[in-house]
């Protein structure tokens, strides 16, 4: 079954080997899929994705990406579907699933899954002067409390340059 679902425990780990992972409070539809077929894809989420991420949130047992009214499109390296309409996908092979612990040592139900990002999908209207411009895509962030979210917009863009 086709499955989808939002996770803001949502990181990237490593630029080489590419590592990405998300958190899942319990081996929910996605970490057990991801598991047992050892890939996912990540997909951004927009603006103007917010409410069929937000549909895919459920815990139903369907298709979710009828149930959402998403279109698949077809990964190139692995067999996980990716969002047709998000501007960036990544195509991931699971390379660790660690069963997360407290300071206690005590093991809970979280599982945290990384995969490395073996095809990149951007949509080249996102990009200039061959860097990917974050702003373009309309980017959303989850916020504090049950509902609250940001859009990333340019006018927030600030530049910073490391110390040495
Ligand atoms: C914006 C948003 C972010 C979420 N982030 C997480 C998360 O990081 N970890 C988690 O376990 N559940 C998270 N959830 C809840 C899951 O998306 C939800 O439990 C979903 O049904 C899981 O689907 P699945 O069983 O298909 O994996 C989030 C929900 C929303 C709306």
């Amino acid at each position: 079954m086709r499955n989808l679902a939002p996770y803001s425990f949502f990181n990237a780990f490593s630029y080489a080997p590419p590592l990405i992972g998300f958190a899942s409070t319990d081996r929910k539809h996605t970490a057990r899929n991801a598991e047992l077929s050892g890939e996912f894809t990540w997909n951004l989420v927009t603006r103007a994705l917010t409410e069929q991420m937000n549909a895919t949130s459920t815990t139903a047992d369907t298709d979710e990406f009828v149930a959402a009214g998403l279109e698949a499109a077809e990964s190139v390296d692995i067999s996980a579907p990716r969002v047709a309409a998000s501007p960036v996908s990544f195509e991931c092979r699971v390379s660790d699933v660690i069963a997360l612990r407290g300071a206690d040592g005590q093991a809970f139900t979280g599982v945290l899954t990384i995969g490395e990002v073996v095809a990149v999908h951007i949509d080249e209207a996102m990009i200039a002067g061959g860097v990917y411009q974050t702003a373009l895509a309309h980017p959303v962030l989850r916020a504090g409390g049950p509902s609250a979210y940001f859009e990333i917009l340019a006018e927030g863009r600030f530049d910073l340059i490391r110390p040495r």
